[in-house]
């Protein structure tokens, strides 16, 4: 393939036959043979199990150099964000594509504020799932169950105004959903919403407040939860948001759409890795704190034991919000004055592993999973609810990813297969076989 600034076309010859294929050039000089007329004139198709190589869409959304371990929402640093903005204004930077203004933020979080009670029917749906049940199978269930709640949500063709108004709800109720689902796990009664407070306070008032006693929002939390929120925004074509947008591509409603990628996310090899990191590092403690042995059985393939919250599919070096995440760890424990013995752990892991050769030569680095749990935990969450907030951080992104794709009115996911099964045989009937 030729550079796209030499040639706007690349040239594949098979069978004899040449075709050109026209380039697809990014804004940041990213290169993309655009396939879609592939099969129309050569009767082939491309196969890339797990989508190593192949683009799904083209998005002004999220740019990401894994290269360089650059990460970019809508043209502003994951740095930058961190660091001086507001979970809310984020979202809304996702969303909608630019930075809001004072005007635009105010009606944003006069909305969301407006919205978050959620009907007092969900409560029931907890009653029939039983005590212990991971957090995550109720959340992919509880939003999803929004569209019983709003079924103007089912129809594909809503105005503008009217997707907004979901888009809206599921903001606003996700941190109601998420606190519910913590307070259900301790059998307390649930704190309702207040809306004089501000979205990341009002999750944490909802969580940890008891009704037997006030509580003071900390504001090491809150800016501690914030920035965490943040970091999980969005993070491109990654495997939730892919499934958004194939479910998306179908015409589902927002609600399943969302409760999809939250399936998604749970999986170990995605979101599901922050709370595997901690049950690693436990165990790591537990067995005597001798990292190298576990790092052994990381490299032995025939082990199947991997490096949780280690390694990514796109970042070929440091994953930059890992780097933010780190340090707000060792900011966050001091000024709670919270000594955790995994976090030293975690620390002589990434340094043995960031000097073994296996992983230097795979390029492994610590991805965003790996010192996230820790602040979680510090912060008094239980283990089963890391990918829960992970999830809550994802939603605009998701919502993004969607709408995205919506917008653009893409045609349904559909991939393509190399058949490899058996060829046409004749039925046999049962005595005979
Ligand atoms: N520990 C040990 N070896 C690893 C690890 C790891 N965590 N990650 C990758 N490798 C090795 C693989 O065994 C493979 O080695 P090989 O070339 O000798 O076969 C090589 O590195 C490349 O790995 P792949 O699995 O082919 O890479 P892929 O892009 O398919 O997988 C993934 C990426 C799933 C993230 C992988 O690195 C992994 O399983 N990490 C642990 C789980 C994790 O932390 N997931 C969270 C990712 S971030 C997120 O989703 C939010």
């Amino acid at each position: 393939m030729e550079k796209a600034t030499m040639s706007d076309t690349a040239r594949l010859e098979i069978n004899g036959q040449e075709v050109e294929l026209p380039l697809i050039v990014g804004s940041e000089n990213e290169v993309g043979i655009d396939i879609s007329q592939l099969r129309a004139k050569t009767g082939a198709v491309t196969v890339d199990v797990g989508f190593k190589n192949t683009g799904s869409t083209t998005s002004s959304i999220t740019y990401l150099d894994g290269e360089k371990g650059i990460l970019r929402h809508r043209g502003y640093s994951i740095e930058d964000l961190a660091e001086n903005a507001s979970f809310l204004e984020v979202a809304y930077l996702i969303i909608n594509g630019h930075l809001p203004n004072a005007e635009e933020y105010a009606d944003w979080d006069t909305q969301i504020r407006h919205h978050t009670l959620v009907n007092e029917d969900m409560a029931n749906i907890f009653k029939a799932w039983p005590t212990g049940s991971h957090p995550m199978g109720q959340l992919t269930a509880l939003i999803s169950s929004l569209s019983s709640f709003y079924p103007d949500s089912l129809d594909p063709h809503r105005s503008e105004d009217e997707q907004h108004r979901t888009i809206r709800r599921l903001i606003a109720k996700m941190p109601t959903i998420v606190a519910m689902l913590m307070k259900k796990a301790k059998g307390h009664p649930l704190i309702y919403p207040n809306n004089d407070l501000d979205y990341v306070s009002n999750f944490l008032n909802m969580t940890f407040k008891n009704v037997t006693e006030d509580y003071e929002i900390d504001p090491v939390f809150v800016e501690a939860m914030n920035k965490l929120l943040i970091l999980h925004a969005d993070h491109e074509q990654n495997c939730s948001a892919s499934t958004v947008r194939i479910v998306g591509s179908s015409h589902s409603n927002l609600y399943a759409c969302i409760s999809a990628g939250i399936a998604a996310l749970w999986g170990p090899l995605h979101g599901g890795a922050n709370q595997k990191v901690i049950e690693m590092l436990e165990g790591i403690k537990a067995d005597g704190g001798d990292a190298s042995k576990f790092i052994a059985k990381a490299k032995d393939k025939n082990d199947p034991f991997r490096l949780m919250g280690f390694g990514h599919r796109v970042y070929k070096n440091y994953d930059p919000r890992a780097r933010i995440i780190k340090k707000s760890c060792d900011d966050i424990l001091n000024k709670m004055g919270i000594n955790d013995p995994i976090l030293e752990i975690a620390k002589q892991l990434e340094e043995t592993a960031l000097a073994d050769p296996y992983f230097v030569e795979r390029k492994l680095f610590p991805n965003v999973d790996f010192y996230s749990g820790i602040i979680y935990r510090a912060m008094g969450f239980p283990m089963e609810m890391f990918t829960v907030l992970f999830a809550m951080g994802r939603l605009p992104g998701w919502i993004a990813q969607w709408k995205e794709m919506r917008d653009q009115n893409q045609p349904i996911g559909r991939p393509r297969q190399i058949y490899t099964g058996e060829t046409n045989r004749e039925f046999v009937i049962m005595e005979n076989r």
